[in-house]
């Protein structure tokens, strides 16, 4: 039985995918549509008059000529987490740099502190307001990372709360096991000892948990991540972590280049990773060779923005064919930033991205980093029917205006959230 029908809408939507190249700004604008919704998947797509007309008994939705887009999917964020970093940020505003705050014990290392101090309960609490924010600014999915535990029991505990939240909140969450974010301090200056104990403790208790989770039996993954960066993790033993990983079977991720190019670009490819994310100082060969590859580029605009930094050369990825996705990085030290439509507003202004190619790559693309192409990102029949309503007519104004919110609805598997 169809519940729901959403009529007299422009309905502006991606299709098909993952998009490289030209074929990332190819929308399709249906003037006058309606969506058919039952059993919180999209059933038919037609006009007005045919769907209102076959679904006489459904609940109607009138968005009278308004833009409805597909729900914006956020493929990169570390959004549980304890505690604060204002004073970090004022620390940045007095002139330290997030390398130099890291460098002398802060940064990551103080929301690490902060999250093994809070147990589940304020684990799930804290997050979950931003995790509200994020929906009612359009993402009705969002990948989140482990890596403010950086011990067995704090990764196992953040993978938890990332569960907790996904059953609590109308949001489709996915995990990330990111317990090479950092070096935790009872390994200092042991980095390589670091890994081998994520590799032969961490890795296979997060896969087993995963296993056992409401995750594994919606078919939603568990990728492996880390942060490669002078300071964290060497190209050497991003290599071996993520190599360990793909043995075990996990799609692999990671960060790269954000401050300096050290070849985990490369040495990512190697090993087919879904996605690899930054790329703020990626060498234009190395981004010759990302846009040959499966391999997606991640960039995170509100990152470079919060910390006064060069931006990723999105456009030269998507001139040579690449592909490319959009994320918030939600996170307390780079981009505390829950907006995804602000994220495409920075990128088109300054990573020379047309607003349609910002959408491709927050939806489509995103989802298809997450392994969730099948389910998310646009508007087709078969997919979940997760929806935005903008209170304007033209879908351009959620890049072109920043500072407020266009989104008058999300609809999240067929339900008005
Ligand atoms: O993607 N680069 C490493 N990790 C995060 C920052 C996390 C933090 O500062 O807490 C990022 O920017
Ligand atoms: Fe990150």
């Amino acid at each position: 039985m169809t519940a729901l029908v959403i009529e007299r809408a422009r309905l502006v939507t991606g299709t098909g995918g993952p998009l490289r190249g030209a074929a990332l700004g190819a929308l399709r604008v249906i003037e006058d549509a309606a969506v058919a919704v039952a059993a919180g998947r999209i059933r038919e797509i037609g006009s007005t008059r045919e769907l209102a007309a076959r679904h006489p008994a459904a609940e109607r939705l009138d968005a009278a000529g308004r833009a409805l887009l597909p729900g914006l999917v956020d493929c990169h964020t570390h959004v549980v987490y304890a505690g604060s970093r204002i004073g970090e940020f004022e620390r940045r505003l007095a002139g330290e740099s997030y390398q130099q705050i890291a460098a002398s014990g802060g940064g990551i290392l103080v929301t690490v502190a902060a999250t093994r101090a809070a147990g589940l309960d304020r684990l799930v609490d804290e997050s979950t307001p931003r995790l509200r924010q994020m929906l009612r600014l359009g993402t009705t999915a969002v990948e989140i990372k482990s890596g403010y535990g950086l011990d067995l029991e704090t990764e196992l505990r953040m993978l938890a709360a990332i569960e907790r939240l996904d059953a609590a909140l109308p949001l489709d969450l996915v995990p990330t096991l990111l317990a090479a974010h950092v070096v935790p301090p009872e390994y200092a200056g042991r980095a390589g000892d670091y890994v081998d104990h994520v590799i032969d403790k961490l890795l296979p208790a997060a896969r087993q948990w995963h296993a056992r989770s409401r995750f594994a039996a919606r078919g939603v993954p568990l990728a492996c991540d880390v942060f490669c960066e002078r300071g964290t993790f060497d190209v050497a033993q991003s290599r071996r972590l993520l190599a360990a990983a793909r043995a075990l079977g996990l799609p692999v991720r990671a960060h790269v280049d954000q401050f300096e190019a050290l070849g985990g670009l490369d040495a990512a490819l190697d090993l087919a990773a879904v996605s690899v994310d930054h790329l703020e100082a990626s060498t234009p060969e190395s981004l010759q060779r990302l846009a040959r590859s499966s391999t997606v580029g991640v960039v995170m605009p509100a990152a470079s923005f919060h910390l006064g930094q060069r931006y990723a050369n999105a456009r030269a990825l998507v001139d040579a064919g690449g592909l490319l996705a959009l994320c918030t990085d939600c996170n307390p030290g780079s981009a505390p930033c829950p907006s995804l439509p602000l994220a495409m507003a920075i990128a088109c202004r300054y990573q020379k991205l047309r607003p349609a190619e910002a959408l491709n790559a927050a939806t489509v693309n995103a989802a298809h980093v997450l392994g969730l192409g099948a389910e998310v990102g646009s508007v087709e029949v078969g997919k979940q029917a997760d929806l935005l309503l903008l209170d304007c007519r033209d879908w351009r104004e959620l890049a072109y205006s920043f500072g407020g919110n266009p989104v008058a609805a999300v609809v999240k598997n067929g339900r008005l959230v």
